[in-house]
């Protein structure tokens, strides 16, 4: 319980500093956050496209897809501004960070068309928008595998691009060794029930209530091959 609280306190404080503070947080590349590339047409198909590691010159693409996702319904531009620190920032933190993998999908003329997250995480928690420290993480359990912030753009959709994100995390955790690759998904949306149950994930738990959703965890076990 202590460890816990330990491990939330940090959460807490790296969250503060994170928005009071972004430019005390030292990045080891330059990033340029607001460059808005407007979306273009569609996409080839999942095959033909490029998959690969997001480095900081990613931050600014994975940045936009996610404003234009998650921003739709805000209006006003304090919501707005607020929503953009919180991605740039959490995302700005992941990209430094060597435990969590954002991994890309980009067409030929190396636009962004989706990316994921995969990083160990303690067992059943849903992960922040700001990472913990590896060693905060490890105060709250056994660390397992997690994908998260998965995103496609609209236009790239029904492709099979996120099927081919999911597989490359799949092949990005098996590769820290035997385990079991998970993921909160709202249960009451059928699109993603009937895309992770396609992929082979599986789970029956108690749903979760957070922040207006309910989440399932749903996991697949992966293996080195
Ligand atoms: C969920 C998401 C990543 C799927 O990406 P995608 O590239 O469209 O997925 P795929 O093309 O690989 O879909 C594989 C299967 O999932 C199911 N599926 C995906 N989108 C669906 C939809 N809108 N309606 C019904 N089934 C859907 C289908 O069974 C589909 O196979 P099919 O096209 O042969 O019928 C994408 O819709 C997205 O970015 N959504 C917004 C963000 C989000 O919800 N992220 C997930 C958070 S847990």
């Amino acid at each position: 319980m202590r460890r816990r609280r330990v491990a939330y306190v940090c959460l807490a404080a790296q969250t503060a500093l994170a928005l009071v503070a972004p430019p005390l947080l030292t990045a080891p590349r330059s990033v340029s956050c607001n460059i808005v590339t407007p979306l273009r047409g569609p996409a080839a198909t999942a095959d033909e496209l490029e998959y690969g590691r997001g480095t900081m010159a990613d931050l600014s693409s994975i940045v936009t897809l996610a404003q234009a996702e998650f921003g739709k319904d805000y209006t006003d531009p304090v919501s707005k501004f607020g929503l953009l620190t919180l991605l740039t920032v959490g995302f700005w933190i992941r990209l430094c960070r060597d435990d969590h993998s954002i991994l890309t999908c980009k067409d030929a003329s190396n636009d962004l068309i989706g990316y994921v997250e995969v990083s160990p995480q303690p067992a059943g928690e849903v992960s922040g928008p700001f990472p913990l420290p590896k060693w905060a993480k490890g105060l709250m359990g056994p660390l397992t595998p997690y994908l998260a912030n998965l995103l496609v753009r609209p236009d790239a959709r029904r492709r099979g691009v996120g099927g081919a994100l999911v597989v490359a995390c799949e092949q990005e955790a098996a590769s820290w060794g035997d385990g079991v690759l998970g993921l909160h998904h709202d249960r009451t949306d059928q699109k993603l029930v009937r895309f992770y149950r396609k992929l082979g994930f599986a789970g029956d738990g108690v749903p979760l209530k957070h922040q207006g959703f309910e989440l399932v965890y749903v996991a697949k076990r992966v293996r080195p091959s």
